[in-house]
């Protein structure tokens, strides 16, 4: 018997080990893990429960028919509204304005897609913002640069 102690000790620790484990499993996974693969059925579930903050193409047309109107008719028909915008539901709830719709009138915006990166494909239209505005390379981009030119009908339909 003496010679077997350390059997006894090491199957000891291992069904100690195994029984934590499976304790642990028990208080850890959450409730509805597995239920339909391997993630927590119960976070679909709260998550169509949220309030959608997109409205998507054609939300802001029952009440700004003449900008979407005018936007079908420009370049910029294949960039959404919200893109430039905010969502929304920072703006509308059930039908009715809540709040102002955010406007950025900053050139970051548009640098955010003209502004010429190699990295962008070949057919998206881009400047040099430098060349462009026709600075100096030390002067800085005035905030609203673009919009100086480029106003918010051509924004709108460029
Ligand atoms: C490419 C970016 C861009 C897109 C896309 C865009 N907007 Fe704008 N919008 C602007 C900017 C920039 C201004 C500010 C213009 C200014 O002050 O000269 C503005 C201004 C406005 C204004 C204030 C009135 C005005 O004419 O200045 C409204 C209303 C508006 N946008 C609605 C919309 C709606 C509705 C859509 C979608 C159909 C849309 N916009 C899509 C950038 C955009
Ligand atoms: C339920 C109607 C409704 C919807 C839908 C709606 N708006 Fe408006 N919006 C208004 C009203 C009302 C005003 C204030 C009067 C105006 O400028 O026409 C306004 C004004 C704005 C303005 C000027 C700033 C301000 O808040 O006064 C912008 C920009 C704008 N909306 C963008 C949008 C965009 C983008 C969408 C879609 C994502 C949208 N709106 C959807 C009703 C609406
Ligand atoms: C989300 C991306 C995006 C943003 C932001 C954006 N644009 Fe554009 N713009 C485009 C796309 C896409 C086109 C269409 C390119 C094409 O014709 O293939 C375009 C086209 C244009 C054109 C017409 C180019 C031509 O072919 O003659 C002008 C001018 C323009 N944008 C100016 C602006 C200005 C000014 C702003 C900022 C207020 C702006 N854009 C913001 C994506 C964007
Ligand atoms: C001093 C006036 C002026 C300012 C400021 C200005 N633009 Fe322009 N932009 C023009 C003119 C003029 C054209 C040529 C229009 C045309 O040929 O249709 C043009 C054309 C463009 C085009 C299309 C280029 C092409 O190759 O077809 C884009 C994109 C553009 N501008 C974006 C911007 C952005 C972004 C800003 C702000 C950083 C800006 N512009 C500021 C005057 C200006």
């Amino acid at each position: 018997m003496e010679h077997t102690k350390h059997i006894w000790r090491i199957s000891l620790l291992l069904v100690l080990l195994l029984a934590g484990g499976v304790l642990g499993r028990h208080f850890l996974i959450p409730e509805s893990f597995g239920k339909a693969g391997f993630y927590r059925y119960n976070a679909l579930i709260e998550l169509m429960a949220k309030e959608p903050r997109h409205g998507a193409a054609g939300s802001c047309a029952d009440c700004h028919d003449d900008k979407t109107a005018a936007k079908a008719e420009g370049k910029h028909s294949g960039v959404q509204c919200e893109v430039c915008h905010d969502v929304l539901s920072s703006h509308v709830l059930d039908d009715e304005k809540i709040n102002d719709m955010a406007i950025n009138r900053s050139y970051q915006l548009c640098a955010n897609c003209h502004q010429e990166l190699v990295a962008r494909p070949d057919g998206m239209v881009q400047i040099n913002l430098i060349e462009h505005l026709e600075l100096e390379p030390s002067q800085a981009i005035p905030k609203e640069a673009c919009l100086e030119c480029h106003d918010s009908d051509e924004v709108h339909r460029p």
